[in-house]
């Protein structure tokens, strides 16, 4: 009776697999602070889509770990950058059959770890950051990125990269915006997998959002579905539950929402202290997600749900 009137039910093929790639290592390595996640290899992380393609996974998202840094990231759309030559890879495996995301900023690439160009007065330079976005949404779009997923909260992002792709023949590809993109302490694992470290001061609170704060959130959703998102995101995903909600009885487009890594390391960490059942915790967490009024969820649960479901 119980699973005849539930309201909510999490299917596989509403989940996204956030995954890595890094550059100049000969096999996957391990992430201390994401317990089961790994910075692939480009041949492994093939193996690993095929793989999630195989249990129904329909969508993976890639970030890219460059062996050398630079001010500008210009590995982030360089050809040759360690992204484009993995989603290359990818497209020729699995092609049309995964829907692959390409994340779109530049704090991987650049030496000093902001999401941009930094100016001589050592805040972010948002429109000089604009025009890079530009070439890395091109330059993923080339090597076989289905959508973009621009993750920097620059304002007039969506709308640079939408024309950007546009003029380059790209009507066709999708932008997922990270529209609502909190300064979150659960962000940490996830720096150590990428190896990022920020400069002046540690933190994004100069262009990502503050915590206290929701009504922003619905400005940057409108303003990026306005400038042509396709679909928005609000992250992370749990102690935003309320601004889920709000975008969901707000907007008809599609509605994703980012568990991030502080997320699921919590739940590992805890579940490895024997302190809480990881899989009924794992459960919970995700099917709340999609009961605020998530339609997407990336996760790095991904794959284990896939394989819990197929139980
Ligand atoms: C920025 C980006 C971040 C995440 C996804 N894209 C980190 C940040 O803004 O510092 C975080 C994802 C996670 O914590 O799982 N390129």
């Amino acid at each position: 009776m119980r699973e005849l009137v539930a309201e909510t039910r999490l299917h596989v093929s509403d989940l996204v697999a956030p995954l890595f790639v890094r550059e100049g290592i000969s096999s996957p390595q391990p992430i201390a602070s994401l317990p089961g996640v790994v910075q692939h290899t480009v041949d492994s992380l093939v193996a690993e889509v095929s793989a999630l393609r195989d249990l129904g996974v329909k969508a993976v998202i890639l970030f890219g770990v460059p062996a050398t840094k630079d001010d500008e990231g210009s590995g982030a759309w360089d050809p040759n950058g360690i992204a484009q030559v993995a989603l290359r890879a990818l497209h020729a495996s699995v092609g049309d059959d995964m829907v692959i995301m390409a994340d779109l900023c530049v704090d991987e690439y650049t030496s000093h770890g902001h999401c941009g160009i930094v100016g001589s007065n050592g805040d972010v330079d948002n429109d000089a950051t604009l025009q890079i976005y530009c070439r890395a949404a091109v330059a993923q779009a080339t090597a076989g990125a289905h959508v973009v997923a621009p993750s920097g909260m620059m304002d007039g992002q969506v709308g640079a990269i939408r024309e950007a792709l546009d003029d380059a023949g790209f009507e066709n590809v999708a932008i997922m915006a990270y529209s609502a993109k909190y300064a979150s302490a659960l962000y940490g694992p996830f720096r150590d997998a990428v190896d990022v470290q920020i400069a002046g001061g540690g933190h994004r609170k100069g262009y990502q959002q503050d915590w206290r704060n929701a009504r922003e959130s619905m400005r940057e959703v409108f303003e990026d579905i306005e400038q042509g998102a396709d679909i928005v995101m609000v992250k992370p995903a749990l102690s935003y539950l309320d601004v889920i909600g709000q975008v969901r009885a707000s907007v008809d487009t599609p509605v994703a929402a980012y568990h991030v890594s502080g997320e699921y390391s919590m739940i590992k960490a805890a579940a490895a202290n024997g302190w809480i059942d990881h899989d009924a915790v794992a459960l919970e967490h995700l099917t709340s997600i999609k009961r605020a009024g998530a339609d997407i969820i990336l996760t790095y649960l991904a794959r284990w749900f896939a394989e819990y479901s197929a139980q």
